[in-house]
C-alpha cells in the first residue's frame, strides 16, 4: 500500500514511525514532515493545508490511503474534496469536523443530545459579552475563541476582570481573527483532567486507553496553557467513571452526529473533566492529540494501518480490538525559551542522535528544521521523548535521562509528567 500522512509535528512523526512498521506498507510520504519523519518517508514539498496540491500527488501516485493528522485541513474539507477525486483519506470530513473547528456547535451539539458539559453561553458582540460579565457574581469563568486558535484560544480566569480582558483579546483586539470573532463563556469546572481518542466510522466505536496530557506551562500546572507539555497513559479510571465515559459521552456524541448527517469517521478525541458529579466534555477535536498520540501509538501493539482504512472504508467492525502494551508510556516536550509565547527559532540542537532509541524510547521531532548537517530548533514546542516502563516512575526515570541529553539554548520542559501517578 502506498501511504501518506499528512503535517509535520510530533504527531505526525509518530504516525509514520507506526505506519511504517506495518508489512502492508510499500511506500510512504509525508506532506510536508519533518528532519524526523526524513528518516521513515519521502518527504513532500506541499503543505498539510495545500489540499488541491495534496490532492494533485495523491492521485498522480495512486497513493492508497491518505492520513490527516492536523485538525486545519480536515475543518477546510480534505477529505471531501478526496471523495470527490475518488481518493481514500482517512479523517473526518467537514460537517463532521466542524466539532472541533466551532466550539458554540460543539456545545450545543451536547446540548441538544443531552451529553454533559459545563453551562455556556456564546457571545458575538462585545458589549453583550461585558454585560453578561457585569452582570454575574464575581469568579472563575472560562473563555474560549469559538473558532481553531491553534491551542491558544482557551483562557481559564480566575475573576471577571479576568475574563473581560480576555474577551477584549477575542473581540476587540481580534487576536485570533476570524476564530475569535465568537467567544464562548463556560462554566469552570474542578476535577482531573483525561484525554480519551476513540476510533470510529460512525457505527463501531473503539476507545483507546485514556491518556493524561499536562496543559499548562510549568509544574504543578502552573502558567498559561500549551499546545501540551507531556503526556501519561494509561491513567487509571474508577470503572464506574470509564462505564460512565463510555455510556454518557463518547457512545452519544458518535450517535448524535449521525442524527444529524455527520457521521463520523476518524479520531474522535474527548478532553474530559472528571468532576465529583461525572465526567464533562471540556472539548472535542477532530483528530489524534498532540503529544497524546506519541506515548498512546508506542503503546500499540496491534498494526495501526488495517484499522485505519477500515476506518475509512467504514468497515471498521471486521477489525479485531487493538492490543495495548501493559506498561506505561510517559511523553516530555522540550519547547523553545518563550513558548508559549514569543520564541526564536534557528537555534541549534545538540545531543538527538546520541540517544538510544528503540520499542521502548522514542525522540519524535515536532517543530525541528535541517541545515546541513544541523538540526535547528523551528517551533515553539521542539521534540518529545517518550519512553515506556513498568511503572510511572520507571517511564519518567527513562523519558527524563534521554530528554536531559539533549540540549539547546532556552529549552525549557515540565519537570512533573506523570509524577502524580
Ligand atoms: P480546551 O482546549 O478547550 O481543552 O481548553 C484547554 C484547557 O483549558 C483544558 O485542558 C482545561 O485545562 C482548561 N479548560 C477548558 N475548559 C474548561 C472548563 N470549562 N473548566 C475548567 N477548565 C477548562
Ligand atoms: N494535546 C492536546 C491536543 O492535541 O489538542
Amino acid at each position: 500500500m502506498k501511504v501518506l500522512v499528512v503535517g509535520h509535528g510530533g504527531r505526525e512523526h509518530a504516525l509514520a514511525w507506526k505506519i511504517r512498521q506495518s508489512p502492508l506498507v510499500t511506500r510512504l510520504w509525508c506532506a510536508p514532515g519533518n528532519p524526523g519523519t526524513a528518516n521513515l518517508a519521502d518527504n513532500l514539498d506541499i503543505g498539510a493545508e495545500d489540499i488541491a496540491g495534496l490532492v494533485r500527488f495523491a492521485a498522480a501516485e495512486k497513493v492508497d490511503l491518505t492520513v490527516v493528522g492536523p485538525e486545519a485541513p480536515l475543518c477546510a474539507g480534505i477529505v471531501d474534496e478526496f471523495q470527490k477525486h475518488k481518493l481514500l483519506c482517512f479523517g473526518p470530513n467537514k460537517a463532521a469536523a466542524e466539532i472541533e473547528g466551532n466550539k458554540a456547535f460543539a456545545r450545543e451539539l451536547c446540548r441538544r443530545h443531552r451529553i454533559p458539559g459545563p453551562g455556556f453561553w456564546v457571545f458575538e458582540e462585545l458589549a453583550m459579552a461585558r454585560s453578561f460579565l457585569d452582570n454575574r457574581p464575581d469568579g472563575p469563568i472560562v473563555v474560549k475563541a469559538a473558532g481553531l486558535a491553534a491551542g491558544k484560544g482557551v483562557t481559564v480566569c480566575k475573576n471577571n476582570e479576568e475574563a473581560r480582558a480576555a474577551v477584549g483579546e477575542c473581540l476587540e483586539k481580534r487576536r485570533f481573527g476570524e476564530a475569535g470573532s465568537r467567544v464562548v463563556f463556560e462554566e469552570f469546572l474542578e476535577g482531573a483532567e483525561v484525554s480519551l481518542i476513540t476510533l470510529t466510522d460512525g457505527r463501531t466505536i473503539v476507545p483507546f486507553d485514556p491518556a493524561r496530557d499536562h496543559k499548562a506551562v510549568g509544574d504543578g500546572d502552573k502558567g498559561p496553557n500549551t499546545g501540551g507539555m507531556g503526556v501519561i497513559t494509561p491513567v487509571p479510571l474508577m470503572p464506574r467513571m470509564a462505564t460512565q465515559i463510555e455510556s454518557q459521552i463518547v457512545f452519544p456524541t458518535v450517535h448524535a452526529l449521525n442524527r444529524e448527517n455527520r457521521r463520523y469517521q476518524g479520531f474522535l478525541y474527548a478532553g474530559l473533566m472528571l468532576t465529583t458529579q461525572g465526567p464533562r466534555v471540556l472539548e472535542y477535536n477532530c483528530r489524534l492529540g498532540d503529544p497524546e498520540t506519541q506515548p498512546l501509538l508506542m503503546r500499540l501493539q496491534s498494526d495501526l494501518l488495517p484499522l485505519l482504512l477500515a476506518t475509512a472504508e467504514g468497515k471498521l467492525e471486521q477489525q479485531s480490538a487493538p492490543v495495548w502494551d501493559k506498561r506505561v508510556a510517559v511523553c516530555v516536550v522540550a519547547c523553545s525559551g518563550g513558548y508559549p509565547g514569543d520564541f526564536k527559532k534557528g537555534v541549534p540542537i545538540f545531543g538527538v542522535d546520541k540517544v538510544t532509541t528503540g520499542p521502548d524510547l522514542q525522540v519524535f521531532h515536532a517543530g525541528t528544521s535541517q541545515r546541513g548537517g544541523d538540526l535547528l530548533t523551528a517551533g515553539g514546542r521542539v521534540l518529545a521523548v517518550t519512553a515506556l516502563g513498568v511503572d510511572a516512575a520507571a517511564a519518567r526515570q527513562r523519558a527524563y535521562a534521554a530528554l536531559d541529553a539533549i540540549e539547546f539554548s532556552g529549552k525549557h520542559y515540565r519537570r512533573d509528567i506523570g509524577l502524580k501517578a
